[in-house]
């Protein structure tokens, strides 16, 4: 079976950059470029959706400083990507609840789905102020408000990622193995991977041997 969705918890910036005596801002930065590597890898090996764990509902707890910094970061990428998106035939979307950024930011966000939104090679899906149970929690609000009837396929059908299939594997970097909150819901039945290489070490020959992995693994579903 081949992965349509791949999904990735970017984890280990910041050891990554204390590794070599480098303020933590540092690995941001080499994450972010690390991102455009990545989906890449992702174009060239046909994968069709990657969601990408950007900022947690959880990152707030972050000291403000490093919390600006990613958010300046992101609005950098937002604007660099334009271009490189169209090229490269990637579509742009992001998920979780984006109304606590400033104004300009959720413009920007917008903006660049909407430009993108006839791209059909990969969508990539940034998960910004993202985080598993406050997905859930508006999406039986907004059930709720429209008296549907919850089953799991008005549910699966409200999420952030309605639009989106299920997960089919999960890789997450940084040595952790833990799921942080990232598409419960929707890895229901997803392979994990997890991995000790810091994400800004992380390259496409890893991601390459564990799709050959993913491709050995029997996935049943809970069948036989
Ligand atoms: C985890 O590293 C990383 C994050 C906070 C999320 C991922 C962010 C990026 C890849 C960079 C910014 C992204 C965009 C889209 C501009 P960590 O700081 O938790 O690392 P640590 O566990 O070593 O401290």
């Amino acid at each position: 079976m081949e992965v349509k969705h791949l999904a990735i918890i970017m984890d280990g910036n910041g050891r990554w950059a204390q590794k070599r005596l480098k303020p933590r801002f540092f690995g941001h930065q080499e994450g972010a470029k690390k991102i455009q590597n990545i989906t890449e890898s992702c174009l060239y090996l046909g994968i069709k959706y990657l969601s990408l764990y950007a900022f947690s509902t959880e990152n707030w707890k972050r000291p403000q400083k490093e919390i600006d910094f990613l958010i300046q970061l992101l609005n950098q990428y937002l604007t660099q990507k334009k271009q490189i998106y169209l090229d490269s035939n990637i579509r742009f979307r992001s998920i979780g609840d984006i109304s606590i950024f400033p104004q300009k930011l959720q413009a920007k966000i917008k903006e660049l789905e909407n430009f993108t939104k006839h791209c059909n090679k990969l969508t990539q899906i940034l998960a910004l102020n993202y985080g598993s149970k406050d997905e859930l929690r508006r999406t039986f609000l907004k059930l709720h408000k429209n008296n549907s009837i919850i089953t799991q396929e008005s549910i699966t059908q409200s999420l952030d990622t309605a639009d989106f299939p299920e997960v089919d594997m999960l890789i997450r970097t940084g040595g952790e193995q833990r799921l942080s909150n990232f598409l419960l819901w929707q890895s229901a039945y997803a392979e994990l991977f997890f991995t000790k290489t810091l994400w800004p070490d992380f390259s496409h020959k890893e991601l390459a041997q564990m799709l050959e992995e993913f491709s050995l693994r029997q996935r049943r579903f809970g069948g036989i």
